[in-house]
């Protein structure tokens, strides 16, 4: 019998020997990753940049207990205290050096947009060539995530130290450029018209640079009903002014957005907190739509529930046009500092929709 274990373990061990050659980069979704000190990589609902060779992960840094804050009587949704942003560095995608806080939250003053106490949530990195500026967007929100706002930080080198500019409602004073006189239309309910002059709400979001160079920021906005698509000013440090409603009270988060072959694609999620729900995707062929539902991109087991995740970011790999790498949180709501990271590749179907297929273990593209 002992021979017999004996045996299966090491045919076990040619048959995997055999699927990853030697020096093969491989990922194992949802397992403890290290970096190069061998610590867990602590950056959450990331983003990622690759610039110069060299690919930036960056990420919420959650440490300490998940508590339940009670902000003016009302519960905030379970979360830990504001760590700030932190950044890894990695040529290769699968080693990663710690490169600290490229954004730290601010312990001392509680009246800071960055204060422990907030919430620092989904940052990108975007870089602009024309003002050789690294620009961080985030989600920035008060402790019960009633501010609504995104902060902007800006630094001279890829890993930081970022300089907070401030936080804000987006696109104060604009209208959307598909906006009927109905949805204007003042009403208790219409949060749009409401927020027309001192900005929109802005939580779940990402940054996304065109071939052309202009970038774009996209929100959950409306109490996360409606999604918005921005433009970015050529600095990429406000709004332009210039944003459409997409997905309307559809209630999609967690946007990931990439092109292909010239076409715009979303990979998001429905809105249930830390917990789970039905992978999202969509295409459009212009950035501020219509966009086109997808349905769940995800397949294989656990499909059903984005395998235990949500969205965060879409890489596409530097030098291999058409391979993508969908990036996801494995949120643990009893203990989000153990949040893992579950990365797999994206594919597309003979009618151009997305799919993301489980895999315990794959090799990333030569
Ligand atoms: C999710 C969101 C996360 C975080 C969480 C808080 O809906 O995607 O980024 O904000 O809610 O409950």
């Amino acid at each position: 019998m002992k021979n017999l274990f004996v045996a299966t373990g090491i045919v076990c061990g040619l048959v995997l020997l055999a699927a990853a050659p030697a020096g093969a980069r491989v990922v194992e979704p949802g397992t403890i990753w290290r970096d190069t000190n061998g610590q867990i990589i602590n950056a959450h609902g990331g983003g990622m940049l690759f610039h110069e060779g060299i690919y930036y992960w960056y990420g919420e840094f959650k440490e300490g207990l998940t508590y339940l804050p009670k902000v003016n009587k009302a519960w905030g949704g379970t979360r830990v205290i504001a760590g700030g942003v932190s950044c890894y560095s990695s040529t290769d995608l699968v080693t990663w050096k710690n490169e600290g806080l490229a954004l730290p939250s601010n312990a001392q003053d509680p009246d800071h947009d960055l204060a422990a106490e907030n919430v620092i949530e989904r940052p990108k990195v975007i870089y602009n060539v024309r003002t050789k500026k690294f620009v961080m967007w985030f989600h920035q929100d008060s402790p019960n995530y009633a501010a609504a706002r995104s902060g902007v930080a800006v630094s001279d080198t890829p890993a930081g130290p970022f300089k907070y500019l401030g936080s804000f409602r987006p696109n104060a004073g604009a209208r959307p450029l598909n906006a009927t006189e109905e949805d204007l239309k003042p009403s208790p309910r219409n949060l749009l018209a409401r927020d027309l002059e001192g900005g929109q709400m802005a939580r779940d979001m990402t940054v996304f640079v065109d071939d052309d160079g202009t970038a774009y920021q996209f929100y959950a906005s409306e109490s996360n009903q409606t999604m918005h698509v921005s433009q970015l000013s050529d600095d990429y440090l406000r709004p332009a002014g210039k944003y459409a409603r997409i997905h309307i009270g559809k209630a999609w988060e967690a946007p990931a957005i990439f092109k292909h072959n010239g076409k715009y694609y979303m990979i998001g999620s429905g809105t249930t907190g830390w917990d789970p729900n039905p992978g999202r995707s969509a295409v459009a062929d212009s950035i501020f739509g219509p966009w086109r539902e997808l349905g769940n991109p995800c397949q294989g087991p656990g499909a059903e529930l984005t395998f235990g995740c949500q969205s965060n970011y879409v890489l596409p790999v530097a030098g291999r046009p058409g391979r993508f790498i969908a990036m996801f949180d494995r949120w643990n709501k009893w203990n989000l500092q153990d949040s893992l990271y579950v990365w797999l590749p994206v594919e597309f179907d003979a009618e151009g929709k997305l799919l993301v297929s489980w895999q315990y273990r794959w090799t990333l593209p030569e």
